[in-house]
């Protein structure tokens, strides 16, 4: 049996750091894991421009405080956006990426895309250039089922796109069904995927059965076991499209515990422990680090990280609640015990 594992330092390719306090509340749990992240743009107003993400940026880094984590910026679409705008902050190495909302689908989202269409020029110029277009891959169209708004979006809006972009690079974020897997699977080798520690974890009975559950409350929501374990058999076969973002996404709890509560969880704590803990339960902790810390860098064209993590077998008890006198996060494994620790 495995005891201790060190592997390459991982990166998280999708999370939501917030700004201002919240920032600095949970910005140093994930720099504490990860050397990169992607961060997401569904501020409030969002990062639409060049000196945003350049000024978001600097909050981040002075919140985190340690010079070697590495915010990695995104662009959020609109219907407006402009195509030299983004390719310049692209340029600039400013802007790793893009990231579609569809409108509506989620937190933030109301200034997303209306229609795919409005954003032909963006996407053209994107592929172009080689930036990947990330994707809250869900329709919002009142006649689907939530639990379907994956699968009818890789339907509807994304398998077009691809078809008339090819080579446009997608990073299809937290996928929660079997469908995606076999999408992402089925496309080239421009078209990739994150999993979230969570998705890999619960499904909807997690969030409905015995009382509902608002802190295992996210978007795209868990679906049914079945698809959760797909998402688990995949990690087992290493397959370098499918690689670690988080979605880790905190909300005050008042927010959360709320008759209309956020979706989002705040999985950024214990990140790494979780997957390892899912890896080993899986049997393929040997996995951990192509998935973690090595499939990512490469869809992005970057070097894996040099500096390495150590995570040791042995039980740690995640506290039920952060910041107890502020925003008093739950954190993703509230009050359970977890298998693995990161010790250095
Ligand atoms: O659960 C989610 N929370 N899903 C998202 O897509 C957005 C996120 C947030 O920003 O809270
Ligand atoms: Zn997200």
């Amino acid at each position: 049996m495995t005891d201790a594992l060190t592997i390459r330092r991982p990166d998280d390719w999708h999370l939501h750091l917030r700004d201002g306090e919240m920032l600095a509340l949970v910005a140093p749990y994930t720099a504490r894991q990860f050397g990169r992240a992607i961060v997401m743009p569904n501020l409030v107003p969002p990062v639409t421009t060049v000196d945003a993400a350049k000024a978001y940026r600097e909050r981040i880094r002075s919140a985190v405080g340690d010079a070697r984590f590495e915010p990695l910026m995104t662009a959020y679409l609109t219907d407006q956006i402009d195509p030299d705008e983004v390719a310049r902050g692209h340029e600039e190495g400013v802007l790793t990426a893009c990231k579609l909302y569809p409108a509506g689908a989620t937190t933030n989202s109301d200034r997303g895309v209306t229609d795919i269409a409005a954003i032909h020029p963006v996407l053209e110029r994107m592929s172009a250039i080689g930036m990947p277009l990330l994707v809250h891959g869900e329709v919002v169209d009142a006649d689907i089922d939530i639990f379907d708004r994956e699968k009818v979006f890789l339907e509807r809006v994304l398998a077009p796109t691809l078809e008339r972009f090819p080579d446009l690079k997608v990073v299809l974020e937290h996928i929660t069904t079997a469908e995606a897997v076999a999408f992402v699977q089925g496309a080239g080798p421009n078209v990739a995927a994150t999993i979230t520690a969570h998705h890999l974890r619960i499904d909807r009975n997690d969030i409905l059965v015995g009382g509902i559950k608002p802190h295992s409350y996210c978007l795209p929501v868990a679906k049914r076991t079945r698809h959760k374990e797909a998402l688990r058999a995949l990690v087992t076969t290493g397959d370098s499209k499918f690689f670690l973002g988080t979605d880790s996404a905190p909300h005050a709890r008042s927010a959360k515990e709320n008759a209309c509560g956020c979706a989002g969880i705040f999985s950024a704590p214990f990140a790494i422990e979780s997957y390892a803990q899912t890896f080993d339960e899986l049997g393929c902790l040997e996995k951990l680090e192509g998935f973690a810390s090595l499939y990512g860098p490469a869809f992005y064209g970057l070097p894996a990280n040099e500096e390495t993590i150590t995570l040791e077998r042995g039980e740690q008890q995640v506290p039920e609640r952060i910041d107890p006198e502020g925003f008093d996060l739950t954190p993703f494994h509230a009050g359970e015990r977890l298998g693995w620790s990161l010790v250095g």
